[in-house]
């Protein structure tokens, strides 16, 4: 029986953008702010996920204490410094997040104990940026959006009673409302010029007239997939990608939805 084991750690570190190849126009037109000759900085949240059997006699894939000792070892190096000074990794290459994740999986891969391997790195650059890498050709970037809407569960099939009895307070005629978040997941592989999937400003740019269409709406009234289908979060999310897929093509790759905190749906070409 094989088992995923996740384990959270934290760093904060500086770090600065900047492309010795482009000129100082270029730069800034692609790097924005994050050009700042001085640096900026993070709190990076580094998610570990491990997999591998469980052991018969400890019942564990890997001692949790053991992972952090390994883990912070590697973070050290990381930690209250500046990512492109103080570190050796990023003299060719841009700090990213999604070159940081990198650097880190070549890091703690070797160090894991046999029999344990690990599976995927989640970097958090903030606590709505983040990168995953599963050690392949290409990485993952995402980030979170919401939107504040309302709606009403109602099903154009079933009669009104129906419709009470299955949907009960959703089914409110006039409506109730969530502030929806949602998490975009995209692939690809990261652009050496950039050390980006997806330059940040592109993202939003694709996510952007989809928030406009839907924020401080009704979804079933104002929004015509939701005349046709009952705005469950299944179809929101459904909605989201057909949007976003055209968009964004095949470098969509995951979506998560949370109708509230407690209610949460993804659909995906495969898991991030
Ligand atoms: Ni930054």
């Amino acid at each position: 029986m094989e088992v995923l084991t996740s384990k959270r750690f934290e760093f904060s570190a500086a770090h600065r953008y900047w492309n010795p190849e482009w000129s100082a126009e270029r730069n800034i037109e692609v790097f924005g702010k994050c050009t700042n000759s001085h640096g900026h900085g993070h709190n990076y949240v580094l998610e570990v996920t491990v997999a591998g059997a469980v052991d018969p006699v400890t019942g564990m894939v890997i001692n949790v204490s053991e992972l952090k000792r390994i883990v912070g070892r590697v973070l050290e190096g990381f930690d209250h410094k500046h990512l492109n000074e103080d570190t050796p990794y990023f003299r060719d290459c841009q700090p990213t997040t999604e070159n940081i994740v990198q650097v880190l999986w070549s890091l703690i891969a070797p160090e894991l104990p046999a029999g344990v391997r690990l599976h995927r790195l989640r970097l958090y650059e903030t606590a709505d940026i983040f990168a995953d890498f599963y050690g392949g050709a290409t990485a993952n970037f995402g980030r979170n959006y919401q939107f504040s809407a309302a709606h009403r569960l109602d099903s154009p099939q079933l009669s009104p009673a129906e419709n009470t009895e299955l949907y009960g307070k959703c089914n409110n005629l006039k409506g109730h409302g969530h502030d929806y978040r949602f998490e975009v997941t995209v692939e690809g592989p990261v652009e050496r010029e950039t050390g980006m999937v997806i330059n940040l400003v592109e993202l939003d740019a694709a996510v952007r007239p989809l928030l406009d269409e839907l924020d401080h709406t009704h979804l079933d009234l104002q929004h015509a997939f939701f005349v046709e289908r009952p705005s469950t979060a299944e179809h929101v999310v459904a909605y989201l990608w057909q949007r976003l897929a055209a968009a964004l093509g095949l470098r969509l790759r995951w979506i998560k939805l949370w109708e509230t905190p407690n209610n949460i749906f993804e659909y995906g070409v495969h898991e991030p």
